[in-house]
């Protein structure tokens, strides 16, 4: 490249700016459908072009069509922070274009994945023998934690595989009526079958009712069914509710089922003096996911499966053409490869590290404890509004809310789309029985007291004009 280190220095520069000012830009990206592609020629250049003209073309075509995840009045889905050392760090990785498939070709990545795990895994307080990998998503660990249950349940699934089998039984997994859809689709890519997942109802504050859960798994093994996993959640997607971690492990325990836990929001809360409460029963899990890139500061993508019984995941993926045999195989150290079905895998552990040591564990624990108490406060002025009503308990950082008087989705769906028509909140919404709630979700670093204080002017603003 024509003059990278010029280049370089200007982008650090833009990056430093955009880190501290991203709310100079709309939130939600204003662009129509189809504008980005067609302000983009149809094929490749065929001489390559100056960093310059690439630049402009950036900041004119591309940026406009950026919904700004990293602004502070970003409270859709689950609000994330991509923080300035974990920013550093994919810098770093993408220059060193690590592949960390094996101890070899890059000791350090695999080291320090282990190291960062570990210290992650003693501050949510999760024991020792629980072996920790990364993977790109919350989706993929749960697949991945399923293919294990099914790998120590049905007998030699890796070999013969499940089609055509009259010695396997039908299978059951089972997870609240709130449980994220990775796990429909992990049932279903592992060939189980999309009505192997049963769904638990879950209680008047969206928990998984364990009682229900047990009398399933004996109406299942009376049919011939055989129980194979449970999910269980910690900080449900749409209200962020809890499940009986404790009570959901006893069962599993007695009844000889995999116990996954899905904490890939809500886990690291666990981090936080009064919070610990939330992973109560996930040591007897046999696997758990937390995502370092919804609340954890780190930016996309970096998610953490702890297994207690990794080497399952082994026996579900390992395979060692020679082509990838090493001598220092032989003799005990890891190969990532190993742990899952990708081969070439990122250098992830680096940002990972670099927000564990930049922060330091009081550091995290503070931001957490200040969204959980912003949340608390817009929870707070939902409640004595005239306007607004709490549709969910708030137990961490969300808040879910709906209208008072108007009940219908059109009358929600307009507040919501002039609120976010603003370019200065961006909210989202789910159903809660049913119901229409919006969701306000903190989680960006620099989101402080002003940016929910207008969010709710806002909100209110908008219901009041969608009365008139
Ligand atoms: C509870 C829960 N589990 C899993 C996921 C999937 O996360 P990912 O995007 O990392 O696959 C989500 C996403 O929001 C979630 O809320």
């Amino acid at each position: 490249m024509d003059d990278f280190r010029q280049h370089a220095h200007r982008l650090a520069d833009w990056i430093a700016d955009y880190l501290e000012h991203s709310e100079n830009y709309p939130v939600l990206s204003r662009v129509a459908p189809g504008a980005i592609r067609d302000a983009l020629p149809a094929a490749a250049p065929e001489h390559g072009e100056p960093f310059d003209a690439i630049w402009n073309d950036f900041e004119r075509i591309v940026l406009p069509g950026i919904t700004h995840w990293n602004h502070p009045g970003f409270f859709a889905y689950f609000a994330i922070t991509g923080s300035a050392p974990g920013v550093l760090a994919e810098f770093l990785s993408a220059a060193l274009n690590v592949q960390a498939m094996l101890w070899r070709t890059s000791p350090a990545a695999t080291e320090l994945e282990d190291v960062t795990l570990a210290w992650l895994r003693r501050l949510l307080h999760l024991p020792d023998d629980f072996e920790g990998v990364i993977y790109d998503t919350a989706s993929i660990s749960t697949l991945h934690a399923l293919a294990a249950a099914r790998e120590a349940a049905l007998p030699d699934v890796r070999g013969e595989g499940l089609a055509g089998r009259g010695d396997v039984p039908r299978v059951r997994v089972y997870c609240s009526e709130h449980a994220h859809s990775s796990v429909d689709k992990a049932v279903m890519l592992l060939g189980l079958g999309h009505s192997a997942l049963r769904r638990i109802p879950a209680d008047d504050e969206f928990r998984m009712d364990p009682e229900q859960l047990a009398r399933a798994i004996t109406d299942d093994r009376s049919r011939g069914r055989l129980p194979l996993a449970v999910v269980a959640t910690v900080g449900t997607t749409s209200s962020t509710s809890v499940d009986p971690v404790k009570a959901i492990a006893d069962i599993c325990s007695r009844e000889n089922v995999w116990l996954h836990v899905d904490a890939a929001y809500a886990g690291v809360a666990a981090m936080v003096p009064g919070w610990e409460w939330i992973l109560d029963g996930a040591a007897a899990a046999d696997s758990l996911v937390v995502n370092p890139h919804k609340w954890l500061f780190t930016p996309f993508d970096c998610s953490v499966l702890y297994c207690r019984r990794m080497d399952t995941v082994r026996e579900a993926f390992s395979l060692t053409p020679e082509y990838l045999r090493t001598s220092e195989g032989e003799s005990g150290v890891r190969n990532l490869m190993d742990t899952g079905i990708q081969l070439g895998r990122r250098f992830r552990a680096l940002k990972l590290w670099m927000v564990l040591r930049h922060f330091g564990a009081d550091g995290l624990r503070a931001h957490l404890a200040e969204h959980m108490r912003l949340a608390r406060l817009f929870a707070a002025w939902v409640a004595s509004s005239d306007q607004f009503e709490l549709a969910a308990p708030v137990p961490f950082s969300v808040v879910c809310f709906r209208l008072r008087r108007d009940t219908t989705d059109e009358a929600h769906q307009r507040v919501l789309d002039a609120v976010n028509g603003s370019g200065e909140v961006f909210l989202s919404h789910t159903k809660l029985d049913g119901r229409y709630a919006f969701r306000l979700a903190i989680g960006h670093i620099r989101t402080a007291e002003q940016h929910i204080r207008r969010a709710f002017e806002l909100l209110n603003r908008a219901a009041d004009n969608s009365s008139i």
